[in-house]
């Protein structure tokens, strides 16, 4: 759309099943700010939204294995989310949530206009049920194998390997989610919104329609999907978490989660407009409004064929103009997970990184997953803030304040003759902003990044060919102009630095003193002069970036150790069974509670501890491998289980008369066997 008159931007909702980390910054929000940013900074009228998608089963098995209820965890991270998005500067301009009572009543009143339209098709069918849950199985509460990729770990409503959506009933072997059980199948009823209708019409408006200017990864899985044929797709749930179906007849029915979810951007802004005192109608509603959702590859269908479905369905909204989608971002090469704690959480990057908000910003955008995964490393991480951010642009702006300083007491000084070498810089600085700004609009980030940084890179390369630090001895007047034009650079970085790396920014304005002169990114094209002479920078500009300690990062990297071995554990297969023993073997073994009254440690050994025990029939020795997982002095009186009949062992020369009992848990943590009463004797059997 060319010169639309306002801009909705909408960031996929996260779901409140935990926290946000790395991979939906690098997919989504900064992406997204990047673009909502840049958009203000031209002066557009511009409404960028998101908000917490609290429905829908993650929610539920979150609340099962936490043991809260559903509402409990989403008000948890809800909070968590919308906290660590404020402070990393995403810069929403309403961050909603999907049970506040507006998006209720939205949701509500959007299903009612398409029910009562007749835009449904009402059936009662059979579905997969859970006998032993009482539950029936949709979306999430139910796995199997993909029938379109054979992925075996597919969901009910999605393939995440291959991004299909699909009917619960089409997956192969289906598996409840909650009990492990083969469902059974039960009737019930549901309303479908009848997709195979609106394929035509999906073809011609993305495939055909959007060739040009789509992601060809967004454009070929729409393609693809449409290839093989939609079908009608069930829109409610039975369900006691969610939305509940506002018709007659749905009791225990709630509104699928993919259903209420986009239109939670509908509900954001109508939030928005009732807190601003605006409109929200021209957000959604007026043609000459440029609608762009920025996702993750996983949800193309929901923003491509089944939410512009029901927007087409009800008849008086927009369709968006563009759906960025992108590609996965992994961590030190495996995927990201939450389930198996394999992320870089933002609460805890803001907290392990005070400050350093653009360092993640700006590694997220330089290896953004845009057409292809990604992969983030604490490494990389490093390096692109000591070699690139502290290295070139720190550099840059440190030398022309330190300078600017040191030759005149911080008093930008006025220009004098310019030479070629100088006009033609002053020239480049004009190119930036339509460079940088042509890659956004492309959706090119890491492009537009590319170029803010040559800015730096120019103004670097032309200190180092100009040598103030020499034409200082011999010719003021030269230096004087050198110095204007590097002010020229670092003003235009100030404006130029904003969507990418808003802290960054606001510290140059401080350094330059020029925060209240509102510079304008199409004004760097247009003014003869960026930063007059005159004006007094900081005397003591703040250090930009500094630089990021091996320690700092080896630390990250034995946190994500620990999970892998936390993980390695928690997946250890529990030891099948030993064969049957008779009654008779069982009594041969001779267990007693026993109390531990000396520990010593064998030397030359890690494991081996030498235990006196009290077993009640004597005080005997026991040699114990538990030295790694306890100290002596704290097993002094330790209540234990010990098998006193096992035939005596030399170990490291020390004869050990029996055993002490213990279990592992899968963490690896030693755990003593000891009676629940404290009256219990030494000496007593376990039988
Ligand atoms: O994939 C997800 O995390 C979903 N909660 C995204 C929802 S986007 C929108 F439709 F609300
Ligand atoms: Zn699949």
């Amino acid at each position: 759309m060319i010169n639309p008159k306002r801009y909705t931007i909408t960031a996929a909702l996260p779901y409140t099943n935990g926290p946000v980390h790395i991979g939906h910054l690098a997919g989504v929000y900064v992406p997204a700010d990047i673009y909502a940013r840049y958009l203000r900074a031209k002066e557009k009228d511009v409404l960028y939204v998101c908000g917490s998608d609290e429905h829908g089963v993650p929610i539920t098995l979150r609340a099962k294995k936490e043991g809260i209820t559903p509402q409990q965890v989403v008000d948890k991270y809800h909070e968590i989310i919308k906290n660590s998005f404020q402070e990393f500067g995403i810069s929403f301009d309403n961050y909603s949530r999907t049970s506040a009572k507006i998006h209720h009543k939205t949701a509500s009143d959007f299903f009612k206009k398409l029910y009562e339209d007749g835009k449904f098709i009402e059936e009662t069918n059979q579905q997969l049920y859970d006998a032993d849950a009482k539950q029936f199985l949709a979306d999430r509460f139910v796995v199997g194998t993909c029938p379109k990729c054979g992925n075996e770990e597919s969901y009910g409503d999605q393939c995440e390997n291959c991004g299909t959506s699909h009917n619960a009933t089409d997956l192969i072997n289906p598996k409840s989610a909650i009990t492990g059980n083969v469902p059974s199948l039960k009737e019930t009823k549901h309303w479908y919104l009848p997709l195979d209708q609106y394929e035509s019409w999906l073809r011609e408006w993305i495939v055909v329609g959007h060739e040009k200017d789509w992601k060809a990864n967004v454009r070929g899985q729409v393609k693809s999907w449409l290839d093989d044929g939609l079908r009608p797709r069930a829109v409610t749930r039975d369900l006691d978490w969610g939305i509940p179906v506002p018709i007659k007849g749905a009791d225990g029915k709630v509104l699928y989660v993919w259903f209420d979810a986009p239109i939670g951007y509908i509900s954001a802004t109508k939030e928005w407009a009732v807190q601003n005192n605006k409109k929200w109608e021209p957000y959604w509603k007026d043609k000459e409004t440029k609608l762009v959702h920025f996702i993750g590859k996983d949800n193309i269908v929901f923003h491509c064929i089944i939410f512009p479905a029901m927007l087409k369905a009800e008849g008086s909204y927009i369709l968006p103009d563009n759906v960025p989608a992108n590609e996965f971002l992994n961590l030190e090469n495996d995927k990201i997970s939450t389930s198996r704690n394999w992320a870089v959480w933002l609460h805890e990057y803001l907290n392990d990184f005070p400050n350093q908000q653009d360092v993640l910003r700006y590694t997220l955008t330089a290896n953004a997953p845009e057409s292809k995964d990604n992969n983030f490393t604490w490494k990389d991480f490093q390096a692109r803030n000591n070699n690139e951010l502290a290295a070139i642009l720190g550099n840059f702006v440190n030398r022309v304040a330190v300078l600017t300083n040191k030759y005149y007491d911080g008093i930008i000084p006025a220009p004098n003759k310019f030479t070629d070498i100088d006009l033609d810089v002053l020239a480049q600085i004009k190119k930036y902003p339509n460079r940088i700004g042509n890659s956004i609009e492309k959706y090119r980030f890491r492009e537009a990044l590319g170029e803010l940084m040559n800015l730096a890179r120019l103004g670097n390369k032309y200190l180092a060919d100009e040598e103030p630090w020499k034409t200082i001895k011999v010719d003021a007047n030269r230096t004087k102009t050198i110095m204007y034009v590097a002010l020229q650079i670092v003003s235009a970085l100030s404006v130029l630095s904003e969507p990418f790396l808003p802290f960054t920014s606001v510290k140059l304005k401080q350094i330059l003193n020029s925060t209240e002169d509102n510079l304008k990114w199409d004004a760097i094209l247009s003014k003869e002069e960026l930063i007059a002479p005159n004006r007094k920078i900081i005397e003591k500009a703040p250090l930009l970036f500094s630089k990021i300690e091996d320690s700092e990062i080896q630390k990250q990297l034995d946190k994500l150790e620990a999970t892998k071995k936390e993980n390695e554990q928690a997946n250890k297969i529990v030891e099948p069974q030993k064969e049957i023993i008779n009654f008779e073997d069982f009594t041969k073994l001779d267990m007693r509670v026993g109390t531990i009254l000396e520990a010593e440690k064998i030397p030359k050994t890690k494991k081996l501890l030498k235990l006196k025990v009290d077993v009640g029939i004597d005080i005997r020795t026991i040699v114990s491998g538990i030295a790694e997982s306890f100290n002596v002095d704290e097993i002094i009186g330790q209540r234990v289980t010990v098998l006193t009949n096992l035939a005596p062992r030399k170990i490291r020369g020390v004869e050990s008369n029996g055993m002490i009992l213990m279990t592992e848990t899968p963490k690896g943590e030693l755990t003593f066997l000891e009676p629940e009463k404290e009256n219990v004797k030494n000496g007593e059997q376990i039988s």
